[in-house]
């Protein structure tokens, strides 16, 4: 379906991935709130083009299977076999993009398929990064590729968090006014329109365990997300049960059966339970008692965090990335270190301990979700980016 007429087509967006990643979740308001004069690029299809599309978005899938995965693998052995693909990709992105004044790459694999067609489709540029840029994350070819696009062919980029505007300023030698930092915006309503006031049947619905006391870590299924780090804290938290909302998206089967084996061997399966990906985030963060976040790696942003804090739910985040961002230390959640274990069991049982505590935590919480993370201001800021790399078009 096309969008408009010509002439209103303002903006192109592309995203590489049809799964429903955050990166996606932050663009679909936007794509939403443009909808009159944009269109969707995906370049592979998935049940993001369905979101998109009910919220009356043009989606224009340019899938091509050989480059459907550009990773590290991809990027250091496969390009001889994966050329001729990628130049066709370029090749139809640069086509699209034509008919409108800006292209709009969400994440950097889009960037890498939009920007090397630059000399053929002469647009400007928007790049939205939602990746903290380092070796941890990325190969060096990536980061080389990354770093070259970035300082050459973006003509603005925006960034999800200060943390991840350092480590792009840090790889490219940039300067701070080269790119905005604008954070997610989460639609606060949502959540505070659950009706929890019957937390059993509430429970009882979506198969938890009615009265157990109840950690949730809401999150696709990935190593460094921390999941394991999790179920390490459950051994030692014989009052606690654990619930793991979120699947296994980008091909980390063997990471989710690491899981219920680790749960297994540490005798506390009975107490994990796995509910899969949930598309009602509010339910079932209402639902529990308090929301762990485990990563490993410094997290860009965290919109899990955001949706937790707007649940009115006390919120247990590593401090490291975009978090502090977000979270100050027992003021409206609690910070604990990448990979600390016993970090984890304090804070999960000093708020079990003092329900007070974890309730003013998430008061403030829920307070500075809708005050410094509402959509509002969130699509206010992008657009404002959008409009003014426009007028430049
Ligand atoms: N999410 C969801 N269902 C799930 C698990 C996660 O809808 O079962 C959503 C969650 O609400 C959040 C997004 O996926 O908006 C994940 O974004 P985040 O920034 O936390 O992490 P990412 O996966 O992008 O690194
Ligand atoms: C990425 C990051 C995550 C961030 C999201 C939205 O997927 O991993 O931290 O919240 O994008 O910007």
């Amino acid at each position: 379906m096309a969008a408009g007429n010509d002439r209103d087509r303002a903006i192109l967006f592309v995203d590489q991935s049809g799964e429903l990643g955050g990166a996606e979740f932050a663009l679909l308001p936007l794509a939403a709130a443009c909808s009159s004069r944009s269109e969707v690029v995906l370049l592979s299809d998935g049940p993001f083009r369905a979101r998109l599309e009910e919220r009356g978005v043009s989606v224009r899938v340019l899938s091509n299977a050989r480059v459907s995965k550009i990773d590290r693998e991809a990027l250091r052995f496969a390009w001889l076999y994966a050329a001729p693909g990628i130049i066709r990709q370029i090749w139809a992105i640069a086509q699209v993009a034509r008919r409108y004044d800006v292209l709009f790459l969400n994440t950097q694999k889009a960037l890498v398929l939009g920007a090397l067609g630059k000399p053929f489709h002469r647009r400007q540029v928007v790049w939205y990064l939602h990746d903290i840029m380092s070796p941890a994350h990325f190969g060096r070819a990536q980061l080389m590729i990354v770093k070259w696009l970035a300082r050459h062919a973006a003509d603005r980029i925006v960034v999800n968090s200060q943390a991840s505007a350092q480590a792009l300023m840090e790889l490219t030698g940039l300067p701070a006014e080269a790119m905005s930092v604008v954070h997610n915006g989460i639609d606060a309503a949502a959540f505070t329109q659950v009706d929890a006031h019957d937390i059993p049947a509430l429970r009882r619905r979506l198969g938890l365990p009615q009265t157990a006391w109840l950690a949730g870590l809401f999150g696709r299924l990935a190593a460094w997300k921390g999941q394991h780090v999790a179920i390490d804290a459950l051994a030692q938290l014989p009052h606690v049960h654990l619930v793991l909302v979120g699947g296994a998206l980008f091909g980390e089967d063997a990471y989710a059966a690491s899981l219920r084996d680790q749960a297994q061997r540490l005798g506390v399966a009975e107490r994990v339970h796995f509910a899969g990906f949930q598309d009602d985030m509010p339910t079932w963060m209402k639902a529990v008692d308090v929301i762990l976040h485990t990563s490993t790696e410094p997290e860009p942003f965290g919109r899990v965090i955001v949706e937790g804090m707007a649940a009115a739910r006390p919120v247990v985040a590593t401090g490291a990335g975009g978090v502090s961002e977000i979270i100050r230390h027992r003021v409206n959640g609690w910070i604990v270190q990448p990979r600390d274990v016993a970090g984890l069991v304090e804070a999960v049982e000093t708020l079990r301990r003092t329900p007070e505590l974890a309730q003013r935590l998430a008061d403030q919480a829920c307070v500075d979700a809708q005050r410094r993370f509402s959509v509002e201001r969130y699509l206010r800021e992008m657009t404002d980016v959008i409009e003014e790399v426009k007028r430049r078009a």
